[in-house]
């Protein structure tokens, strides 16, 4: 008889994300009159920069000519896009990270999970709460922890919450650990890390063999000088972090999927013999019998976000996006709801009004006003009484958005 990874059963209900669909279209399915605006979910609305369309339709005109048709690429990506990544993601801003050491995939959510194939299940793992779910899930499927509590914290990981009193970035674990999971700005509290907050954790990793994955997805959304886009403009940060990166916020490739991972060939971790391994090795091996690498097509489109035109196009959505933000967090505080993030980060972190709890206020929401937003105990327990609001959407539904939250509801 076949038999099951148990641990699925350990999963609490829903992905957040389908949960949130689920109730929004059993919602949408008894009121078909409703005009529904999603702001749940981080999805870009606004159409492909027009440097990554023509050069996508470049692409696939050369696919269609034997002479420069493409089978198989390279499982790390092509060349050409991972030195455009590396000289200006990387080196332009200070950090020593070369082209070898990107490998291009298909998303970041797809990385910050499968990058636990090549690390043991005996580690101790610290996760934020709230936490982009996608940590704490993929963890348990793994096997890498316990069962849920009633708070739906999962034993054997070290939860560090995030709140208003730390300025929602975690602080340093009292005890040792061994795999950190960093996401900054943050997903979902919009929050920043300095880069005295950075090397502090940077200095945490090396003291005690630790491995950060810091997620930098919402790096393109920072408009502070002094906010470090990357990591490794940490002193130190080569030999104690993996960084995630990804073109789905930053350059509207959500459907399109393209992204990658940094994975410096200075970095090590302990084998069950005691000996030091390269994990450029181990995520080498693992990428080239596992993934056959992003199309070609799509790889062409996002080596134009580089181009002069695509950069230009990609810093008009980006601020189209904040500018909602902006709108977002101004409407909400004159309504006298305390918000956070949405100034480097393209995610307004409120609290809900009248101590309704998220999910009281998801469904309120929903049904009084007929908008979508993320409950904040979806990204964990110390997440409830807050709730997200994604600011990507149009111009129009946000105003339309707000206006209506603002007539219903006051703190
Ligand atoms: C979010 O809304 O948190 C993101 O869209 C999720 C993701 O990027 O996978």
């Amino acid at each position: 008889m076949a038999t099951i990874n148990d641990n699925y059963l350990k999963l609490k209900a829903g992905y957040l994300f389908p949960e949130i669909a689920r109730r929004v279209n059993a919602f949408a399915e008894a009121h078909p009159e409703a005009k529904i605006i999603r702001l749940g979910i981080g999805d870009v609305t606004e159409p492909l920069p027009a440097a990554c369309r023509a050069a996508m339709v470049e692409a696939v005109t050369e696919m269609g000519d034997r002479a420069t048709f493409k089978g198989y690429g390279p499982e790390q990506g092509y060349n050409w896009l991972r030195e455009k990544i590396a000289q200006h993601d990387f080196q332009g801003r200070g950090c020593d990270i070369t082209a070898d050491e990107i490998f291009i995939s298909d998303g970041s959510k797809c990385d910050t999970g499968n990058i636990l194939d090549i690390f043991g299940d005996d580690n101790a793992i610290a996760v934020t709460d709230p936490v982009y779910p996608v940590y704490v899930d993929t963890n348990v499927m793994a096997g890498n922890t316990g069962v849920a509590n009633d708070k739906g914290e999962f034993g054997g990981l070290v939860y560090l919450p995030i709140t208003a009193d730390n300025n929602f970035t975690a602080s340093l674990p009292s005890q040792k650990v061994d795999l950190i999971y960093l996401c900054f700005p943050n997903n979902p509290t919009g929050a920043v890390a300095t880069k005295a907050h950075l090397t502090a954790w940077v200095e945490y990793a090396q003291a005690n063999g630790a491995i950060i994955f810091f997620d930098a997805a919402y790096e393109a959304f920072i408009t502070d000088a002094e906010i470090p886009h990357s990591i490794y403009e940490i002193p130190g940060a080569k030999n104690c972090a993996i960084e995630f990166r990804s073109f789905s916020k930053t350059a509207g490739f959500t459907g399109t999927r393209c992204a990658f991972t940094v994975v410096p060939k200075t970095l090590t971790a302990k084998a069950a013999d005691g000996s030091d391994v390269e994990l450029w090795k181990l995520w080498n091996r693992r990428q080239s019998t596992k993934f056959n690498g992003v199309s070609y097509i799509i790889q062409r489109a996002a080596e134009a976000v580089y181009s002069a035109e695509g950069q230009e196009q990609v810093k008009a959505l980006i601020s189209f996006y904040m500018e909602n933000a902006k709108i977002i967090r101004e409407q909400l505080t004159a309504a006298g709801i305390a918000v956070y993030g949405g100034i480097n980060a393209p995610y307004v972190w409120a609290k809900t009004p009248n101590s309704l709890s998220s999910w009281d206020f998801f469904d309120q929401l929903l049904h009084k006003c007929n908008v979508v937003g993320t409950p904040g105990s979806g990204f964990g327990a110390a997440g409830e009484g807050y709730f997200r609001i994604s600011a990507f959407n149009s111009r129009e539904n946000v105003e339309a958005a707000m206006k209506r939250i603002t007539e219903k509801f006051t703190a």
